[in-house]
């Protein structure tokens, strides 16, 4: 591992060259960042969880034909992508009211939205990735309007995809944050689906009993945070059963 070239390190992932062209790694940290990275702390395992959570989701993704990034995992903190130009954009989605939006405008936490809200924040940690308009992408050229058309469409078809997925094992889908890249192709350009789709971004509410399952936990001091995104990985059928909670991540770790 040492002698790959490193691209990038972000806060959760590392980025390094693939083997063959136009292929990158994506490595799963187990570092854990929130406001900004003001918060740190590494939480045993959520690495692997969120590599082997990413990875479900994007095989999914892709047999509804959305097209995305990922190859294939490759060991339990790697997996294989297509190199992608990344649109410096967060897209994010609310079914339901938290966080930021219901700082901003008041809404109270877990009133459900009169229908599914697409957000666009520019990806800039040193401003606090801001929340933008159409106006501002195209004016200052961060995604063409046809790319935010495409876009947007994507993500509508993730959102009604994740949302009945999520639901179908109890869980409702509050909000998410995904990213999109430019691939190229035939002297062109296609939009498809990047980065990652773990617990780490999106929020996760039991349907039953509303228990925060993703990374609030961490946000907000909730505890849990490696239980709660095993419970995830359990009911998606991506680990096994077990009573034990560390026991399941010692079986995914182990599992390689
Ligand atoms: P949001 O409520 O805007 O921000 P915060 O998480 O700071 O309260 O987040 C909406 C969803 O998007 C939530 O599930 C977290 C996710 N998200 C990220 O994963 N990364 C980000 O940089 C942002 C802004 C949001």
């Amino acid at each position: 591992m040492s002698r790959r070239t490193k691209i990038y390190e972000g806060k959760a992932k590392i980025l390094y060259e693939g083997p063959e062209p136009g292929t990158i790694i994506q490595y799963f940290k187990d570092d854990a960042t929130a406001f900004n990275a003001e918060k740190k702390a590494i939480l045993d395992g959520k690495g692997v969880l969120n590599n082997r959570i990413s990875e479900y989701m994007m095989l999914r993704l892709g047999e509804i034909g959305i097209p995305t990034h990922f190859i294939r995992r490759l060991n339990m903190r790697e997996q294989l992508c297509k190199r992608v130009e990344i649109v410096p954009l967060e897209v994010i989605v609310r079914n339901i009211a938290a966080g930021t939006m219901s700082k901003r405008l008041g809404v109270e936490e877990g009133e459900v939205l009169p229908r599914s809200i697409v957000e666009f924040c520019l990806k800039r940690d040193d401003l606090g990735d801001p929340l933008v308009a159409e106006e501002h992408i195209t004016a200052f050229g961060w995604a063409s309007a046809d790319e935010i058309e495409e876009i947007t469409n994507l993500t509508l078809r993730i959102n009604d995809y994740l949302c009945g997925l999520f639901a179908g094992i109890g869980i409702k889908l509050v909000d998410f944050k995904i990213e999109f890249g430019r691939l190229a192709v035939d002297g062109g350009h296609q939009i498809v689906l990047a980065d990652e789709i773990s617990p780490d971004s999106c929020r996760l509410w039991d349907r039953e009993t509303n228990k925060k399952l993703d990374k609030d936990r961490f946000r907000r001091d909730l505890g849990g945070v490696t239980e709660a995104y095993t419970e995830v990985a359990t009911r998606l059928g991506i680990i096994k059963e077990n009573g034990n909670n560390s026991n399941v991540v010692s079986i995914v770790k182990n599992e390689d």
